[in-house]
């Protein structure tokens, strides 16, 4: 990767994917585009606005900066897409529709984020594997896995070279994400550092969730891994660590014994989460190209308190 769009980049993952990709390959050489204007991100390199949806915006971006290397991060979540599946699919899968064209058109490869919210039906929730069934629930799950299938296909049909990961829910501390059903997992360290009582929205299930700095270098590294040694693209399980609401609770009492957790729960984000693996199966990613997460439940808790803290937000 030499010269890289991100699309989305305002967002959970894109914020911090871009001072990421920056440190590493140079603020001139990491575009970052989103539907929002934003001075963060245009502070430390190239900022453009873009519609992911706008094909000649799109198109005329890749062209202007001599793109090689595209991260379409443009998605409605699990649960807000519930709320409105016509406009969730419009958004997911004209983003990914424009990426893959405009990836075939300048010879640029791809990262599209696959995830957990793709598995659904009857599975195996433990160590679910990497090739199963996968008939989700949800719209969102719907369009990753046409991301999943259309990727592929943009693959072996013209040789783009797509790739994926299936990510985890991501627990960071830049940005909050929105909409999402595993939300709660980074709302609870919000609430603890305030001192509030945590209102948990799921409860008695696991859902794999991973620390951001595991989610940045996964993208990396598998956008820079040998393509000789890929013989899965899209979209790769990748995993850290499972945990119940219950245990990530405990994991913040032990440090802050005074906190509080409810539930309240909400339908839609319980039935969903139970529809997805409880833990993922990651041998081929560790296989093909070498994955190894760094962070745990406990690592993580100690970095997200501390970091949370110095918002001050209180
Ligand atoms: N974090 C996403 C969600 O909860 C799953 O990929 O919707």
């Amino acid at each position: 990767m030499k010269k890289i769009l991100i699309v989305g980049a305002g967002g959970q993952i894109g914020s911090e994917l871009v001072t990421y990709l920056r440190g590493i390959y140079g603020g001139a050489n990491v575009i970052a585009a989103d539907l929002k204007p934003s001075e963060k991100l245009a502070a430390d390199g190239p900022f453009e606005q873009l519609d992911a949806l706008d094909s000649e915006r799109y198109a005329l971006l890749v062209h202007k900066y001599g793109v090689d290397a595209i991260f379409n991060l443009v998605a409605l979540l699990s649960a807000t897409g519930e709320k409105n599946p016509t406009l969730a699919w419009k958004i997911n899968i004209g983003a990914l529709t424009n990426s893959l064209e405009v990836a075939r058109q300048y010879n640029c490869s791809l990262f599209t984020p696959s995830s957990i919210g793709a598995f659904g039906g009857d599975f195996p929730r433990d160590n679910t594997p990497q090739d199963v069934v996968m008939q989700p629930d949800t719209v969102y799950g719907v369009c990753k896995v046409t991301g999943e299938l259309l990727s592929n296909y943009y693959h072996t049909r013209f040789g783009v070279d797509t790739r994926s990961v299936r990510f985890p829910g991501i627990i960071s501390n830049v940005t909050l994400p929105g909409g999402g059903t595993t939300d709660y997992a980074v709302e609870i360290y919000y609430s603890a550092v305030k001192g509030e009582r945590f209102v948990c929205p799921v409860r008695d299930v696991y859902m794999d969730m991973m620390y951001m700095p595991d989610a940045l270098r996964a993208m990396v590294e598998l956008m820079e891994a040998d393509p000789v040694k890929l013989r899965h693209r899209n979209s790769f399980n990748i995993a850290s660590m499972s945990f119940t609401p219950d245990m990530i609770y405990e994991e913040i009492r032990k440090r802050i014994p005074e906190f509080e957790m409810v539930y309240n729960i909400d339908l839609v984000k319980q039935s969903i989460a139970e529809s997805w693996p409880n833990k993922l199966d990651d041998t081929c990613a560790r296989e093909e190209w070498g994955w190894k997460p760094q962070w745990d439940l406990s690592s993580m808790t100690d970095d997200m308190l501390r970091a949370v803290r110095a918002k001050n937000l209180a």
